[in-house]
């Protein structure tokens, strides 16, 4: 614990490599005092010892990383090389299908065009009419994706739903089960006008109107300032462009069930202004996670570090340490897509559910990037296990930033909104312990609902094969049941 805030302490140091010398916060010795003089050089040699020697424990650790996962990819890329001869060898006993292709070339016709599209242009392809519109906060540039009404026309209607996405993800989540099994597409059709915001830095939103993309400030932030900035920004602009008698819910999956929390602990007006609250796979304490992210939390900090040492502040999760770590798994073809992807490695994988036909569709939209402060944030939480609480910046930048030595908790008791919460008992990130934990701090008007699919997990939330019934029949229930007692 000691050694995680020191290294984060020391993480955001790091990006002033050169300046550390010269703007070191503590050397303000009075001149006068050779005693104090005495004691600021001292603290500064001891930090600045500390501070080396956590750069070397990041560089051993990253040598560590990468000649774990070379050797690893050398081996599945032999298994790759194998898989390719046996399906050469084997496609020779067939007779030549590519033949009787029409005059394209196998490799220009793409599997789906989904996987290149873009989520207004899927909407729309799909027969939805979908509508982008921006909203600005803190000058972040934020894109929110629209499904206004119905595929069969129609009004657009009073209820309205905000769809939020979870780590690593965007507006996709909700549309990629296709246009029989996606959330946004069936609340559309039963009367919801939907909107599907973008986090701050996803593919969709990574326009600022004053700071660069590739700059440090532009990353330096978290899910905490999403919950305290953004998302009200997002409502507001809702309601203003709806005017009087809307109804907004928020739906939030994983991450957007963190904002949902945290603003409504920061930002309090809001269990005023929102109807209701619906949370899939609540993710607020991690003190029981089952996901191997588990035993990554606490090097998480050092990843972090080392992640700024190459001047990245963004964290991609395919080209992070943490991504490659993930390549080490040993299975072949199709599996190993998934089996790579750190999304799959953090949340599990549950075939049953999952529809292989969209894999590649999948995989071409998840894993957009966000900052290191979020992925360091959720260590975070995962290091302190059970307390919700906002970044950890270590002892003296804490008293800087908050006032106090520890950073402040999220405070539970101010959320007043009616809520729900989806829990699966596989979930490897959203545990039943933490879920009811959870569910005890909140108001009694709280509902909870148990996903009955022993095998569900995390991820299932957006492309379970059976995900109409085990599912959306159920938000559609307690969505009728807010919406018929106002
Ligand atoms: C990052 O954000 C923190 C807290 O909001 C602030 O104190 C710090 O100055 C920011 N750093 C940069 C480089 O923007
Ligand atoms: C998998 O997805 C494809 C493409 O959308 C669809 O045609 C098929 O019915 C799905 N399979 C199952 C088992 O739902």
């Amino acid at each position: 614990m000691n050694v995680f805030i020191l290294v984060v302490f020391f993480g955001s140091a790091l990006a002033f490599p050169f300046e550390i010398n010269v703007n070191w916060p503590f050397i303000v010795a009075d001149e006068q005092t050779n005693n104090m003089e005495a004691f600021f050089k001292d603290q500064k040699i001891q930090a600045e010892k500390a501070f080396t020697s956590s750069i070397e424990e990041a560089r051993r650790m990253k040598n560590s990383v990468f000649n774990y996962f070379e050797l690893k990819q050398r081996e599945i890329s032999d298994d790759f090389y194998d898989y390719v001869e046996s399906v050469k060898e084997s496609g020779r006993k067939f007779s030549d299908s590519w033949s009787f292709l029409p005059s394209e070339e196998a490799g220009d016709r793409m599997e789906n065009p989904d996987m290149v599209l873009s989520v207004p242009s899927i909407i729309i392809r799909n027969g939805y009419p979908c509508e982008t519109h921006i909203v600005m906060s803190q000058g972040y540039l934020l894109n929110i994706h629209r499904i206004p009404r119905s595929k069969n026309g129609g009004g657009i209607p009073k209820k309205t739903v905000i769809l939020h996405h979870g780590l690593f993800a965007s507006s996709a989540d909700w549309i990629l089960n296709g246009p029989e099994k996606s959330l946004a597409y069936i609340l559309a059709d039963a009367g919801y006008d939907v909107w599907m915001p973008n986090i701050r830095g996803n593919k969709y939103s990574r326009e600022h109107a004053w700071l660069k993309t590739n700059s440090k400030s532009f990353w330096n932030f978290s899910w905490h300032d999403v919950a305290v900035y953004d998302v009200p920004a997002i409502i507001d602009y809702i309601l203003k462009e709806k005017g009087e008698g809307t109804k907004l819910t928020y739906i939030g999956h994983s991450m957007g069930t963190t904002i949902l929390f945290a603003m409504l602990t920061m930002r309090p007006e809001y269990n005023d202004i929102l109807t209701a609250g619906f949370a899939l796979a609540p993710v607020v304490f991690l003190s029981d996670i089952k996901s191997p992210i588990k035993s990554l939390s606490t090097v998480a900090s050092n990843v972090a570090q080392m992640e700024m040492l190459y001047g990245s502040y963004e964290f991609i999760p395919k080209n992070s340490v943490l991504g490659k770590m993930t390549q080490s798994c040993d299975v072949d073809g199709r599996d190993a897509a998934v089996c790579k992807n750190l999304l799959f490695y953090i949340c599990g994988y549950n075939e049953k559910q999952f529809n292989k036909t969209l894999l590649p569709i999948f995989l071409s939209h998840i894993g957009t990037g966000t900052s290191w402060k979020t992925a360091v944030h959720f260590a975070q939480e995962v290091v302190v296990g059970g307390k919700f609480q906002q970044f950890d910046y270590g002892t003296d930048l804490n008293l800087r930033v908050y006032g106090s030595k520890a950073p402040p908790q999220y405070d539970l008791d101010k959320i007043k909104l009616p809520l729900t919460l989806f829990w699966a008992e596989n979930d490897l990130l959203s545990s039943e312990a933490d879920v009811k934990e959870l569910y005890k701090r909140l108001p009694p008007t709280t509902q909870i609902y148990k996903i009955s699919d022993p095998d569900f997990n995390h991820l299932d939330y957006l492309w379970a094969i059976d995900a109409p019934t085990l599912l959306t029949d159920k938000i559609l229930f307690y969505l009728e049941q807010v919406y018929s007692t106002l």
